[in-house]
């Protein structure tokens, strides 16, 4: 009899999650079926959209569910085609160690989320990379920004929580196509990394300097790109400073998902329109079906050197949490996992 363990949802968030909100739970798993698998978690992933999707049953996350999330897991057993044995697999089971599953295409996914997916060949790279720049998070920052805000080069990009796990692939992507790259993250050691080993033109510290004066000096002319991560005060700083016909990418909105009330919408500044901005609102499951032509392309600018990725690994299951707490308070470069 094979037996998981689970993190479960203790009771709802109320302003930062603490580790009381999550609990340990064992259960038995089934013997597998026709079509499923048996596959034990080999990383982790701590991602934002727990926060803002977990604990809200509008996302089906109710208080004693398993924390959805995703991780990577070697397929142990299998009674299904195309999913053998010794193989890793990307899916959304969630703070499991182990689980039972039905995998391929038939089979539902929330459309918040991607199908399982089977890792392809990361050559030397870790597996856990399938969890970062070569997982969601890579997707998350290619698409939007190549699609959506279409920079050009010599154009002024501006990223905001630029030394997490998507930021900092923006800013990188926006760097190979010609452009200058101003980044904005929450500690000086972070503003060093981004300037010193990544090449970012400019970074600054948004908790010790003001981000209209910083942009002022660093795009006197104006803004072309905002790949927005944060929301709230500090975009509405970015945007108005925004050039003519600028493109602005909203993905995500942490400093807000720890309000208690959602943030009101305000009246759209006039910039919009005499600026005519277009600004778009993206989730990274609308290029599901082009993941593989993003995950070759951010590959192969690793393999060149044009790509570097930092991760903030955390040891073993019953620190999840405090990975997860962590990543909320800034305390992960790069992308956020835990190793089990
Ligand atoms: N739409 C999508 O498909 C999609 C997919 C992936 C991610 N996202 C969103 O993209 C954003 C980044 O996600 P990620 O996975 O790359 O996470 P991440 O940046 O690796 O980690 C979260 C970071 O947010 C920053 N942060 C925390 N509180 C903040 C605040 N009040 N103001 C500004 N920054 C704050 C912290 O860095 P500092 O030290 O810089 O504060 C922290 O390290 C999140 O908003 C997430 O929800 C959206």
């Amino acid at each position: 009899m094979v037996k998981a363990r689970k993190i479960v949802l203790a009771r709802r968030f109320q302003g930062e999650p603490r580790p009381e909100d999550f609990r340990v739970e064992e259960e038995e798993l089934p013997p597998l079926k026709d079509g499923q698998i048996l596959a034990e978690a080999v990383y982790f992933s701590v991602d934002p959209f727990q926060r803002s999707m977990g604990g809200t049953e509008k996302y089906g996350q109710k208080v004693g569910d398993t924390m959805m999330a995703a991780q990577v897991a070697r397929i142990v057993e299998s009674r299904a085609a195309g999913f053998p044995v010794g193989q890793h697999i990307v899916a959304y089971w969630g703070w499991r160690d182990r689980t039972v599953a039905d995998v391929g295409p038939d089979v539902p996914t929330p459309a918040v989320m991607s199908p399982p997916m089977l890792v392809s060949d990361l050559g030397d790279l870790p597996l856990s990379l399938s969890l970062g720049v070569l997982g969601m998070p890579g997707i998350s920052g290619y698409f939007p920004l190549l699609e959506v805000c279409q920079p050009k080069a010599g154009e002024v990009v501006v990223v905001t929580g630029a030394a997490g796990a998507v930021g900092s692939i923006v800013g990188q992507i926006a760097l190979i196509k010609g452009c200058t790259v101003i980044g904005f993250a929450g500690s000086d050691a972070k503003v060093k990394w981004l300037k010193e080993e990544l090449g970012f033109h400019h970074a600054f510290n948004y908790k010790t300097t003001d981000v209209s004066t910083a942009l002022k000096q660093a795009a006197p002319d104006g803004v072309d790109v905002y790949f927005d991560n944060v929301a709230g005060d500090m975009s509405t700083k970015v945007i108005s400073h925004m050039r003519y016909r600028g493109r602005i990418t909203v993905i995500g909105a942490i400093s807000q998902y720890n309000e208690s009330q959602s943030q009101k919408l305000v009246t759209v500044p006039i910039t919009f329109a005499a600026n005519q901005l277009r600004i778009v609102g993206c989730s990274y499951t609308r290029w599901h079906d082009r993941w593989d032509e993003g995950i070759t392309q951010l590959q192969q600018w690793e393999k060149e050197g044009k790509l570097k990725y930092r991760e903030t690994v955390s040891h073993g299951f019953a620190n999840t949490p405090k990975a997860f707490i962590g990543m909320l308070r800034g305390e992960n470069f790069g992308k956020a996992v835990v190793k089990l």
